[in-house]
Order: structure tokens, then C-alpha cells, then sequence
């Protein structure tokens, strides 16, 4: 049989923390702190606990080329080779067995998209999967009668000052200009209208946030998009995935946005108890967002930024940026049409993917945004200490 390493790894030393509670109930602490080494790969989900003999034969054994198990074998104790190939973190080369191949396959992909080592495995690994922010909150609440801010302390001082008062070199603030209306009125919207949103103004703001303007034939078999935000090498790799709820004209359902034909791929038509379900778990049960009219998850593509930042330590946080920047096009074109916009990175990424049916280390949701017409009341809180949207 030919193995060779999985195509990224990191070790890391981990403090875990566990309650006993048999212990705790005959009045000691309870506490038992348990060090040990875990495996993250960037083709596993799970954390892989590893021992000693397992470490140092992963840091002998090839990443690149395949080598004969029985050769490795007389370098290498075989039971402790046996136990990383079943820990998926030894790939074997066309497998038989079923959970072996379903390793090489994630192997595989990892390695198709030119991934950073450090950046495919801190995006892996922080995904979540059914995240429930309310259930947590309600844990917290029981765990302790001390509120979050008494917990915390306090933050650190909205303005790091450099220099004296006295010292700074006075700037003018311009006068107020339709851009800086816009702006101040661009407020977190955490309450909905539960009516549908209009199809015009639907469309509008996709278009002013994802659509292409222009498509540039760049070089034989490249093509570049202008878009109205940056993008890192103009790649625009980030797309539009959409959960509908109530949207008129469009039934309830899983869509992509295709931004140079700006036009809505279907991709699954759902009931509207489904489409609820579904948008909770996107957004980890934060219940003001699940009840926006539509949701978009802002879905990284990483193989096409990728292919030009190859194996590049910049090359993720880049995506990351791209993500940040259609967000800002979301709030800004909702807000010119008297919407409501959000953002949400404490998103299930696990169940976005499933649910679009994205391969992780190739398409991976970043964040989910949405917008939709204002509720009349403010139920759930919104940050807008100069009352602009709010009086
Ligand atoms: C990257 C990012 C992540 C965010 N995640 C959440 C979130 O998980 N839940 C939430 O209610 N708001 C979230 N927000 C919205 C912020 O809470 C909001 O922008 C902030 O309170 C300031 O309010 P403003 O946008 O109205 O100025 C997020 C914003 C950003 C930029």
C-alpha cells in the first residue's frame, strides 16, 4: 500500500478543563485539568488526539510523495503507522475501504485549492456546526448572577491617544454631504417587517452590492470583474447565496446570485416552515436576524482568489476583506432605499454549507448579511446613539 502525510497539520499542546461531578458532589472541586496533544488537520472537522510516537512519525513522513507502508514500516513502529492511517492523518493511495477514501477525497480537495497551511487550518477549525447563541446566553445567565459587564471589567478606551491635546494638528469636518446623510442614517437593523420585501427593491440592492458592471477579458482564460467594491486582484471571488423567506415575486427557497447576468439561480424551492428553520440555524438562533425577509450567505471561492495567491500568507485574510467590503455595498444600498441591513459572522458555517451543498475548503460561508423594510416597533435593541433611524 502507498501512503504518504496528510497535505496540512498543526500539533497543538491543549489544556482541557472537565467538571466531575461525582466529585463536586462530595463537596471537592471537581476540576480536572487533562494536557494533551491534538492533531487539526485541514481535511477533518475533528480534533484528532495524538500521542508522542504519533507526533514524531508525522514530522518524518512525506507530504508530497507516496512511499510503500511495508518500506515505512521498517523506519517506523507499524502500529504506530496503522494508527495514523486510521486517524485519516497517514492518507492511503486509492483506497478500498470506504472511511480511507472518504480521507483521501477531503485530502484531495485541500490540496486542489492551494490553501496556506495556517489559513486552511484556522478555517476549518473554526467553523461551527448547530451553534445556538440563545441557548448559550441562557446557560451563561443560569452559570452566573454576575452580568457580562461585570464579568469583563471594563473595555479599554474608545480613542488610544498619542500625542497631547494641545499637539494635534486640527482637521475640518466637510460640510454634510448626501454621502455623510446616507452614512449616518446606516444603522444595524435587528427588526423586521414581517410583510414581504418589494422584488424592486430586492434587486436593486443586489445589484448595487454583488452585480458586475463591467466583465474584463483580462488574458486568455481570465476574466476579471468591476464591481462597485474592491476585491483583492479583482478576482471577486466572493458570491451571493441566498435563503429567501418574503420576497415578492420569488418563492421561498435556496438561490445563488449570478452577478454578471444579475439574475437568481434556483437551487431548492422551501415551505416557509423549512426556510424559518434554516435561517435560524444560519445565524446560530439569533431570532432578530432569522426573521429578515432574506439572508445571504457571502460565500468565499477560495480557489479563485487562490490561484493567483497561491500557498500566499496574505491570501485568506484577503477573502476575508472581500467579505467585509460587499457588506458595506448591502448596508449602504438598503439604507438609500430606507431599508434595513445586518451583518453576522456568529453564523453555522457547517450548516450553510450543507445546505448549498459547498465542498468547505473550496467554497466556505465568511459571514451572513441580509436587509429588508424596517418593523415599525423596536423590539430588539439597534446601536443608534444619534437617533437617525430611531427618534
Ligand atoms: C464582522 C461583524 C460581525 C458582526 N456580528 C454580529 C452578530 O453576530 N450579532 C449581531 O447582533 N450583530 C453583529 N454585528 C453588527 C454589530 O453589532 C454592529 O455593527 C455594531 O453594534 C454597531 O452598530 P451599527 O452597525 O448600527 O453602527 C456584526 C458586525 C460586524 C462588522
Amino acid at each position: 500500500m502507498q501512503v504518504r502525510r496528510c497535505a496540512a497539520v498543526f500539533i497543538e499542546p491543549r489544556e482541557s478543563i472537565d467538571f466531575d461531578l461525582a466529585e463536586l458532589a462530595l463537596g471537592e472541586t471537581g476540576v480536572r485539568e487533562r494536557l494533551g496533544w491534538l492533531a487539526l488537520a485541514a481535511h477533518c472537522d475533528e480534533e484528532i488526539p495524538v500521542d508522542a510516537a504519533e507526533i514524531a512519525a508525522l514530522g518524518a513522513l512525506s507530504p508530497s510523495h507516496w512511499q510503500s507502508l511495508d518500506e515505512l514500516s521498517q523506519r517506523h513502529p507499524r502500529a504506530v503507522l496503522e494508527a495514523l492511517l486510521a486517524k485519516g492523518l497517514l492518507i492511503a493511495q486509492e483506497p478500498a475501504e470506504e472511511s480511507s477514501r472518504r480521507f483521501e477525497q477531503a485530502d484531495e480537495a485541500v490540496r486542489a485549492v492551494h490553501w496556506r497551511g495556517l489559513s486552511a487550518i484556522a478555517h476549518r477549525h473554526t467553523r461551527w456546526r448547530d451553534v445556538d447563541s440563545e441557548a448559550i446566553e441562557q446557560l451563561f445567565a443560569e452559570a452566573s448572577s454576575q452580568t457580562m459587564l461585570e464579568r469583563l471589567g471594563p473595555a479599554l478606551p474608545v480613542v488610544p491617544e498619542r500625542a497631547s491635546a494641545s499637539s494635534r494638528l486640527p482637521l475640518e469636518k466637510p460640510s454634510p454631504s448626501p454621502l455623510d446623510a446616507l452614512m449616518d442614517r446606516r444603522v444595524t437593523c435587528r427588526n423586521y417587517d414581517p410583510a414581504p420585501l418589494s422584488f424592486d427593491a430586492f434587486s436593486a440592492v443586489l445589484y448595487r452590492a454583488f452585480g458586475a458592471r463591467a466583465v474584463s477579458d483580462y488574458a486568455p482564460g481570465v476574466q476579471l470583474l468591476k464591481k462597485g467594491v474592491p476585491s483583492a486582484g479583482g478576482l471577486h471571488a466572493t458570491e451571493a447565496y441566498l435563503l429567501v423567506q418574503r420576497v415578492e415575486g420569488v418563492p421561498a427557497g435556496l438561490y445563488h446570485y449570478h452577478p454578471v447576468a444579475h439574475a437568481l439561480e434556483p437551487l431548492r424551492e422551501l415551505d416557509a416552515e423549512t426556510a424559518a428553520s434554516l435561517a435560524r440555524r444560519f445565524v446560530a438562533a439569533q431570532a432578530y436576524y432569522a426573521g429578515a425577509p432574506l439572508q445571504i450567505a457571502l460565500v468565499s471561492r477560495f480557489e479563485r482568489n487562490f490561484w493567483k495567491y497561491r500557498n500566499h500568507a496574505k491570501a485568506y485574510r484577503a477573502v476575508i476583506l472581500d467579505a467585509g467590503h460587499l457588506s458595506q455595498a448591502v448596508y449602504l444600498a438598503a439604507t438609500e432605499l430606507n431599508l434595513g441591513a445586518f451583518i453576522t459572522a456568529a453564523i453555522n458555517e457547517v450548516g450553510i454549507e450543507q445546505a448549498f451543498g459547498l465542498e468547505p475548503m473550496a467554497e466556505g460561508p465568511l459571514a451572513v448579511c441580509g436587509f429588508g423594510v424596517r418593523a415599525r416597533q423596536r423590539v430588539t435593541v439597534e446601536f443608534d446613539p444619534a437617533h437617525k433611524v430611531w427618534p
